[in-house]
């Protein structure tokens, strides 16, 4: 090669690297930001509060795959509610299980409830499945408004919807009209139908979930608003993805649905305060959500890295969107104008008795770097069933031992690891699987947070900002306390039985109203779990000073 072809050489590859980076920059990180993304909006009969995202953005994240592949697509489009000839896709039975109606768009086709998506597998097979805005996204009825809340508390009712579906699976098998019916819609949509093969194909499916749902069996239902995410991820690793039987253990302790305004900026996040928020912390965590919620993956049949239905790029630009929301504000207009002269009384109440762990947020700042307040369990007093199945006990490792914890360096596994780190390993297995896919969605989501200074016992529940949390009740971590005025009333005082999932804003006592409708399910704070005890701060206060911390804290 000639001295000139080295400098054009030198050029061509200066050139590309420069049009890789601006393409990076331009568009992996192009926050499409809308003009209405910060107003309050009415649109369809649904009210949207400002919190950053625009129709387009809002519609894109509430049907984005992230890979989960409960069943095939069809089946659940055309299957009936058993006991009954209506289709179960329909809102109304929807709505009973706690999810929001939604309309049809282009992401969404057949107009699904938010967060019930479509994925393809490589073979062309469409299935249906879950993402983050299922359990992410919260709607209210005040005055007569629909209210949407984005990134706000999930009502839905996880393991009754698991059980319908399987339900009705089964009776469409066994009623021979049902069948007829179930049969012909299909045929609606695809041209033949091989009537034998289905059958085959869906009594192996009832058999796959039947399997799943013994392993995640609980003594306490979960009920509408909660699931044990840590407890199924477990789960679905140790036991099912490495088919290791004996390393079942019972999800049964359910947390209410966080949050996620402002989640992407703190330090630390789940309620137990146990994943350090820095990158690539985000992206395992929800990689590691995607195979709990339905993804499947392969480790038994690989060595090194391991195939996944994780679809990992989708996954950056969701934890983006996330990271742009914004605490929705208490609409005056609707839910009562605020009291000034109160809410700066409760404001100094809120400094002296709150304020140490519940620090405030400036939504105005884009690139805020939160700090949440890990307390130790005991000394929040609360229910520490979560806390407790999180740190006991490991797992057998199976085919995992002799192999590196982190695929190729760090020490290795021998015949039992502690769940967490098995969880990370075929986490870890799973994104480099597809590293180019991956750093792109590292590129996409990445956002400097604080490190956080975890210490080695996790018995912590964590204190985060309180900004919005008139919208999203029930409260603690178990979901135990149905409003912000029962907690901060003595645990003795608040209520020990109420129904979870009726979406009417109670704007005195700051929380949902807890009469029971067809779309509610009993909490019961006498059961394992659920406890109400704990969080006795403020509980002390004269009721005036408590309303007056109320006023404040809906303004926040
Ligand atoms: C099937 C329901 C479900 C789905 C789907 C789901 N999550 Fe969650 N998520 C939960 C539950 C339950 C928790 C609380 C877990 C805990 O701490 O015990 C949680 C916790 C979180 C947290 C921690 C918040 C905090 O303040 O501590 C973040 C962030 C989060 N999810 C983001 C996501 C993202 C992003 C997705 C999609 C990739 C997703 N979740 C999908 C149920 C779900
Ligand atoms: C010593 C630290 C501490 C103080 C002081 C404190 N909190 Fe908390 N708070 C926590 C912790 C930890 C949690 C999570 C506990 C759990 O879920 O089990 C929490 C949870 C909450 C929740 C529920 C959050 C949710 O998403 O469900 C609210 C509301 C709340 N606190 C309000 C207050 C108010 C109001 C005050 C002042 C009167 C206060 N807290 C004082 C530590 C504190």
């Amino acid at each position: 090669m000639t001295k000139k072809n080295y400098h054009s050489a030198f050029y061509l590859i200066l050139v590309s690297v420069l049009l890789i980076a601006v393409f990076f920059f331009l568009h992996l990180r192009s926050d499409s930001t809308s003009p209405d993304a910060y107003q309050t909006i009415t649109q369809d009969g649904i009210t949207y509060l400002g919190q950053g995202w625009g129709m387009g953005e809002r519609q894109k994240l509430a049907f984005m795959s992230f890979g989960s592949r409960m069943l095939d697509y069809s089946w659940f489009i055309a299957l009936e509610k058993s006991g009954s000839d209506k289709l179960f896709r329909d809102n109304k039975n929807l709505e009973r299980l706690g999810f929001i109606a939604d309309s049809r768009s282009s992401y969404n086709p057949d107009g699904l409830p938010v967060g019930i998506t479509q994925d393809s597998d490589a073979d062309g097979n469409s299935w249906v499945g879950l993402t983050c805005s299922a359990c992410h996204t919260g709607q209210l009825s005040i005055a007569d408004k629909i209210v949407r809340v984005d990134g706000g508390q999930s009502l839905i009712n996880y393991t009754q919807f698991e059980t319908e579906v399987l339900e009705s699976l089964k009776t469409t098998l066994a009623q021979p009209e049902k069948w007829d019916r179930f049969v012909s819609r299909l045929e609606q949509t695809k041209k033949t139908v091989n009537k034998n093969l289905l059958k085959e194909q869906i009594s192996t499916r009832i058999k796959q979930l039947e399997q799943r749902y013994a392993i995640n069996a609980t003594d306490v239902a979960y009920g509408h608003g909660r699931l044990d995410a840590f407890g199924q991820i477990f789960n679905a690793v140790t036991v099912e993805a490495l088919g290791i039987p004996e390393n079942k253990r019972s999800p049964d302790a359910p947390t209410s649905y966080p949050v996620l305004w402002d989640a992407s900026h703190l330090d630390v996040v789940q309620w137990n305060a146990s994943a350090p928020n820095k990158e690539p912390g985000p992206l395992a965590q929800n990689a590691t959500t995607a195979l709990a919620v339905y993804g499947t993956i392969d480790v038994l049949g690989h060595t090194q890295t391991y195939p996944s239905s994780i679809q990992i790029e989708n996954l950056g630009y969701i934890q983006r969107g996330f990271y742009k929301l914004i605490a929705p504000k208490w609409p005056e207009d609707l839910a009562g104008k605020l009291d000034t002269n109160l809410k700066s009384q409760g404001e100094k109440i809120y400094q002296q008795q709150c304020l140490q762990c519940h620090s405030l947020v400036d939504s105005q700042d884009a690139k805020r770097q939160l700090t949440a307040v890990v307390v130790p369990a005991q000394e929040v007093g609360t229910d520490m069933r979560v806390v407790n199945n999180f740190s006991d006990g490991g797992a057998k490792t199976g085919a995992l031992e002799g192999k590196h914890f982190a695929l190729w360096f760090g020490g290795k596994f021998t015949a039992e690891a502690s769940r967490l780190d098995i969880v990370m390993h075929v986490t870890f297995g799973a994104l480099l699987a597809h590293p180019w896919d991956s750093f792109c969605a590292l590129i996409k989501e990445y956002a400097d947070n604080k490190s956080a200074m975890l210490a080695s016992d996790v018995r912590y529940y964590k204190a985060r900002p309180i900004n919005g949390i008139w919208s999203s009740a029930p409260y603690l971590h178990n979901g135990s306390v149905p409003t912000v005025h029962d907690l901060l009333l003595p645990a003795a005082q608040r209520p020990k039985q109420f129904f979870v999932g009726n979406r009417e804003l109670d704007s005195v006592r700051v929380g949902n109203q807890i009469a029971e409708t067809e779309n509610t399910s009993l909490f019961d704070t006498s059961l394992l779990g659920n406890s109400n005890a704990g969080h006795e701060y403020g509980t002390q206060l004269p009721e005036s000073e408590r309303l007056a911390l109320l006023e404040y804290i809906k303004s926040l």
